[in-house]
């Protein structure tokens, strides 16, 4: 591995050399620790994980699926304590249960009630307090009162905002339009700045189920009273069977509860009792993440990505200023305005204000009020004119007036529908925006925007790459999707490249992008996953010591033709065994914490 390969980069460390095998990758000098994975049991009461006999009841104790956001909020101000949030995105099943085949999971036919129950208890989040030993590691704090999961099967959430209780947000088994069961599908998140978790609900389409088919076997919704408005956001998906058990996942039944479903959550990570709350106020979407910071005028501003190809770039601005005495629940999360971006040719950025009343958002439109241009914020930002985005995923706002909007991928954009922050046709790689407000402030409603970085192979000039070119064969990647700021201001980029690996032969990992100076573009590769794996999280510790790591999926993502790994006929096609490498043991989601040898700052 070269030594350091960008003159002027201010990470230190050595890079990973690129690649893909069965086990992670952490530069030398460090080390990646298993912290948590799915099945550790995470209350003093809760069952040892036993994979052959898995209950619903027993996974409503221990660690979910699919570790995507990691964040980390200290306790008592004690930087070696504190409480661990983490988001469980989804399930595969495949890998799960033994014995259930890809296909029993198509076609449904071998999922019971029982492991559909698992399936959900699997869903949703964590909340643990972790404290470091001794020997200066982190470890589960079994015994803690904070320990505890959200799940859609069993967490009863609340609603605040303009939709909170509006007649579109009720159904049969609540008909005030007030609470929730649960959140799913929580990819992305991000901390407030009064210690909160939130988690953002992103593809809850797939989780809709009707019993009406056409001819090809499709859902057919021509007669859901809503049905443009369904289709818009791509319900019902019918990815699982859980509407086939549990009624208000079943739209023919309860016609009006995706209504509920693509907010932003915030959590109390503090107060078991406390009700999550699902704030109307931030739009209702496809949300992949929900990252804050203060603006300089002392606003809140929360980014978000509508993670689906063609959707949009979003931030919300709250009225107030944040005065550090804010708790759970803040009406800074309720009583703000939603903005959609335009991206304009010339390099400006206007942000859209999704307001009632505001240009086409009138009643003669279809928005009778500020509650359906939040419930359809889709449809609002369509009407204003926001600019089609190659599918945005996290967006990480750094304080100063600076974004950094990761876009992901968009195999389908043709060549006439490429625009200047779009500029790549059947794009397989995706690019990084830099946003940068005007007067530094994140509350601003214009500003410009440049191209950071254009993914993909350098060495190959159809790719149409873009890196500073000291980038080294191991630093260049694809398919941003999660991003941190470290407390030096650090960029930090994750990967999710699916099932489309392949075309870069690489691993997912974490890369250090460089955004300043001569070395401004230059990206270095920090940490690889094992093979099938997304990286997830990154979070760093405010005093930069630690560094939190989700691996999603190991060994599953495009894996299904791979040879040269190890298999075994219990688990379907798993190309690896990470972590534990247990031929009884099919690969576990899990998430690391990474420290240096010796203690100090990452990559210093
Ligand atoms: Fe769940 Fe947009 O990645
Ligand atoms: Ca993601
Ligand atoms: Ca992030
Ligand atoms: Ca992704």
């Amino acid at each position: 591995t070269p030594a350091d390969a960008a003159a002027g980069s201010r990470y230190v460390f050595d890079e990973v050399a690129w690649g893909n095998d069965a086990t992670h990758h952490i530069a030398e000098g460090y080390d990646a620790d298993v912290l948590l994975r799915w099945g550790d049991p995470i209350t003093a009461d809760a069952p040892e994980f036993d994979v052959m006999n898995q209950t619903a009841a027993a996974q409503l104790q221990q660690f979910g699926y699919n570790n995507d956001y990691v964040g980390f909020t200290p306790l008592d101000g004690n930087p070696d304590r504190g409480l661990l949030c983490v988001n469980h995105e989804y399930t595969n099943e495949e890998v799960m249960f033994p014995g259930l085949g890809r296909q029993d999971n198509v076609d449904f036919a071998g999922m019971t009630p029982e492991l559909i129950d698992i399936e959900m208890a699997a869903h949703g989040g964590t909340v643990v307090e972790i404290a470091r030993n001794s020997d200066g590691k982190w470890e589960l704090v079994r015994d803690s009162k904070y320990n505890r999961r959200i799940t859609p099967l069993n967490t009863k959430m609340t609603l605040d905002g303009p939709a909170a209780g509006h007649a579109r947000m009720q159904t049969n088994a609540d008909p005030e339009g007030m609470t929730v069961m649960g959140t799913v599908n929580n990819c992305a998140g991000g901390m407030t700045p009064w210690g909160t978790y939130l988690m953002a609900e992103e593809n809850f389409h797939g989780y809709f189920w009707t019993d009406k088919l056409d001819a090809e076997g499709n859902p057919d919704i021509s007669e859901h009273p809503e049905a443009a408005k369904l289709k818009r956001y791509g319900v019902p998906g019918r990815w699982y069977a859980w509407g086939k058990y549990h009624d208000h996942w079943n739209i023919d039944l309860e016609p009006q509860e995706p209504n509920r479903w693509g907010w932003i959550v915030e959590v109390d990570p503090r107060n078991p009792d406390a009700m999550p709350i699902k704030h109307t106020a931030l739009g209702r979407f496809r949300h992949e993440g929900a990252e804050t910071c203060v603006s300089e005028d002392g606003k809140l501003v929360v980014y978000c990505g509508d993670d689906n190809r063609f959707d949009y770039q979003y931030k919300y601005v709250s009225n107030g200023t944040v005065t550090g005495d804010e708790t759970f629940g803040s009406s800074l999360m309720s009583d703000g305005t939603l903005y959609v971006a335009r991206f304009d040719e010339d390099g400006t950025i206007t942000w859209l204000p999704l307001v009632h009343g505001t240009g086409p958002l009138t009643a003669e439109n279809g928005f009778d009020s500020q509650a359906d241009v939040m419930i359809d914020t889709r449809l609002a930002a369509d009407a204003l004119g926001a600019t089609p985005m190659d599918r945005p995923e996290d967006a990480q706002p750094r304080g100063d007036g600076t974004a950094y909007i990761m876009l992901t991928n968009n195999s389908k954009r043709t060549a006439d529908q490429v625009n200047a922050a779009n500029p790549r046709a059947e794009s397989s790689f995706g690019h990084i925006i830099e946003i940068k407000e005007d007067g530094g402030l994140h509350s601003a409603t214009t500003g410009t925007w440049s191209i950071l970085v254009k993914c993909g192979d350098p060495a190959v000039t159809e790719v149409g790459a873009q890196w500073n070119p000291d980038t080294s064969e191991n630093g260049w990647f694809g398919s941003p999707d999660n991003a941190a700021i470290d407390a030096d201001g650090r960029l930090w980029i994750s990967t999710d490249q699916g099932s489309g690996w392949g075309k870069t032969g690489k691993s997912d990992g974490l890369y250090a992008l460089e955004t300043e100076g001569e070395a401004r573009g230059t990206s270095k590769l920090f940490f690889r996953c094992p093979v099938g794996g997304e990286l997830c999280g990154p979070y760093f510790t405010d005093e930069m010591d630690t560094l939190f790591l989700a691996v999603q999926h190991p060994g599953t993502d495009g894996t299904k033709d791979l040879v040269g790994f190890e298999r075994d006929s219990t688990f379907e096609d798993p190309a690896t065994r990470w972590p534990d490498f247990d031929p009884a043991m099919p690969p576990r989601p899990s998430v690391l914490v990474v420290t240096k040898k010796g203690g100090g700052k990452i990559a210093t």
